[in-house]
């Protein structure tokens, strides 16, 4: 058990230093000692970030599944695997034992079989928050194939870049989906996606809101039926190591998403790891993580990471305001959560409710609080620190991306000591780095700058889909050797970092990853619309919302503004989802744009921002006089 659970301070410093003087003797013991392999590896690793290449554990073989589910049959057969907490808190809990999931994501595995799944092939899943969404990944998982999450609040349009990305066979849906006291039409935006997806053969259809809805012959069928007729125990596949497990699409700042390929045992070996130090998890604790399935968290922290730890680990399909803004407060006195994990955004919206609903409510089993997607102020930390932890559980703000796989810089609860808005210190073997904008690593305590990772990890994604040029070009090509982040941080006097935010044209948008380019295209798409330009501006309980600069086409379009607005967001809304809509949209004449007519978003990000006075120097673009124009309009 060496090594595998960090319990004091100076006990994370030697294993820091032993995972970093030699990071494949540190890896390949954790890996020994903690996995159920079907066969040992040759090489722990190989790598080269010049083409890139990174390869954990080659040659041995395994399956994801027998780590997360068979292995614990013998000693952990009853215990409760999943905790499905429905939207409506009057619906029974679902308790999914080891043995119960075990004989539902097989039959599952042999339903996608006989519906032609074969290892390698990819399988779209857009499902809600409930439990055939696990049950489905780790089905594909037990056959090989590779999962393809989408989250269910992408629109049609999203959806079906996604399955055509990654050429998807088959689709995981659901008739819809509940959101507080929503309910969501899913399979019409499967239906409409479809439309542009040649490549899906079967639609499989979770019964989940009884709504009406269109099968259509051939394509579509239930669920249900197909899983109460197949057999409950399912051989699983024998990967490779280096298999792709899943693909999880992120935004860039550019274009097309990029579909992020993790592979199967260094994702598997390092999401245990960091589960079982960063949550300090103890056998018998109740685990909940809040982040949707759709995205990275979901998949590292609510599915493989407490599953390979035969944890049991709360699914919740609502939201925090449904039925009042005590929900998440009451899950946690309901199921005795011990550590509970959520993203900036939702403690800011909940500090701005009445106390009332976090005083009544007993959260005397927590023991660690998570923060995750975005920075957490100092405010929203204290709030969290003060009212939920009541200062007695400790707050880890763990840095990590949809790209890393897993946690990387983090407190270890009650090991390391935390400071409000730090992310402290990095994860055992992870080599972080700060860059200045020549290149050149920043050595030394209080300083700032571009954030890389120097060395590979386990968990690092192996490429784009589809595009490993892109996958080098982003990240491995403006600091040679080292895996770009898109980050800023500070590194302070005695050595903790501070994530200072993106420094691309990506926003974090309430913990959402937005690209700019996307949503641009969306709304240059209306037909009144010229050109235009996103910002992201601050917002007390989003992180940052979005400002849109719109120029209009010279058409002497006459339309209400306001409907033009509403327009624009529809048109977001149709091409992205609704987590990509605009709070604020000015209508200008022109952007600032240089010589070279690149926009200068430095200049919208301050007027949007309300901080005029430190413009720099303007004299040198293109349209100098534009500036003055949108000061003079801002919203
Ligand atoms: O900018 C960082 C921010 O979220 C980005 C990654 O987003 P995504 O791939 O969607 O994954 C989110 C969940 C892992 C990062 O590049 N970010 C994430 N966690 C933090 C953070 N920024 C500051 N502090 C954090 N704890």
């Amino acid at each position: 058990m060496s090594n595998y659970h960090i319990k004091h301070l100076e006990e994370y410093f030697q294993v820091y230093r032993k995972s970093v003087r030699n990071p494949e003797a540190f890896w390949e013991e954790i890996a020994e000692e903690h996995f159920l392999w079907r066969k040992k590896w040759n090489k722990v690793l190989s790598w080269d970030f010049s083409k890139p290449e990174v390869k954990w554990f080659e040659g041995a073989q395994l399956n994801i599944t027998e780590n997360c589910i068979d292995r614990h049959l013998t000693t952990r057969g009853e215990k409760t695997a999943i905790i499905f907490e429905p939207n409506n808190p009057e619906e029974e809990a679902q308790h999914i034992s080891y043995y119960q999931l075990h004989d539902r994501v097989c039959r599952m595995a042999n339903v996608l079989k006989e519906k032609g799944v074969k290892k390698g092939d990819r399988v779209c899943v857009y499902l809600p928050m409930i439990p055939e969404l696990a049950i489905t990944i780790l089905a594909c998982a037990r056959i090989g194939a590779i999962h393809s999450v989408v989250f269910a609040g992408f629109s049609s349009n999203a959806l079906a870049t996604r399955i055509n990305d990654s050429d998807c066979k088959i689709i995981v849906t659901s008739d819809g989906s509940f959101r507080g006291n929503k309910s969501i039409d899913l399979k019409g935006i499967v239906d409409k996606a479809l439309e542009e997806c040649p490549g899906i053969e079967n639609v499989l259809v979770v019964n989940r809101t009884n709504s009406p809805i269109e099968m259509k012959a051939d394509r579509d069928v239930w669920l249900q039926p197909l899983l109460d007729a197949a057999y409950g125990d399912c051989v699983p596949e024998i990967m490779d190591a280096e298999d792709p497990l899943f693909i999880l699409y992120t935004s860039g700042s550019t274009g097309r998403p990029k579909g992020m390929v993790h592979t199967t045992a260094g994702y598997m070996v390092y999401t245990a790891y960091t589960f079982k130090n960063v949550f300090q998890y103890r056998e018998n604790d109740v685990y909940w993580c809040t982040a949707d399935i759709g995205w990275i968290t979901g998949h590292s922290y609510i599915v493989y990471g407490p599953l390979a730890n035969g944890a049991t680990t709360v699914m919740f399909e609502g939201v925090p305001s449904y039925p009042d803004f005590g929900r998440f407060w009451d899950v946690i006195e309901k199921h005795k959560v011990s550590q509970f994990y959520t993203a900036p955004t939702a403690i800011r919206a909940l500090a701005k409710q009445n106390l009332e609903y976090v005083e009544n409510r007993d959260l005397s089993s927590l023991k660690v609080l998570g923060s995750v997607g975005e920075p957490i102020n100092e405010e929203a930390w204290h709030w969290y620190n003060n009212n939920v932890g009541k200062k007695k559980s400790p707050i880890v703000d763990t840095w990590w991306q949809t790209e890393t796989g897993g946690i990387m810089i983090t407190p270890i609860p009650y090991v390391t000591p935390t400071t409000p808005t730090y992310a402290t210190l990095p994860f055992i073997g992870i080599q972080p780095a700060l860059m200045n904008e020549e290149g050149n690593e920043i050595k030394g305590n209080q300083v700032e700058g571009r954030l890389c990772i120097k060395f590979p990890w386990p968990s690092i994604a192996r490429t784009i889909w589809g595009d490993h040029d892109r996958y080098r070009d982003t990240y491995f090509t403006a600091y040679k050797n080292n895996y770009f982040t898109g980050d800023g941080a500070l590194r302070d006097a005695v050595g903790y970092y501070r994530i200072t935010g993106r420094v691309d044209d990506v926003i974090i948008v309430s913990g959402h990853n937005l690209g700019t380019a996307p949503i641009e295209d969306a709304i240059n798409e209306h037909p009144a619309v010229a050109e235009s330009a996103i910002v992201g501006f601050p917002h007390d309980v989003k992180g940052n919302a979005l400002y849109g600069y719109v120029i209009l086409k010279e058409t002497g379009e006459t339309r209400d503004r306001d409907n033009l607005r509403n327009e624009i967001n529809q048109q977001i809304t149709e091409h992205i989802g609704p987590i990509a809509k605009l709070d604020k949209i000015q209508f200008v004449s022109g952007l600032p744009k240089t010589r070279s007519g690149k926009i200068m978003r430095r200049i919208l990000r301050k007027i949007a921002s309300k901080d005029v006075s430190n413009l720099g120097d303007t004299s040198t673009l293109l349209n100098p006089e534009v500036v003055d124009e949108i000061i003079k309009d801002a919203l």
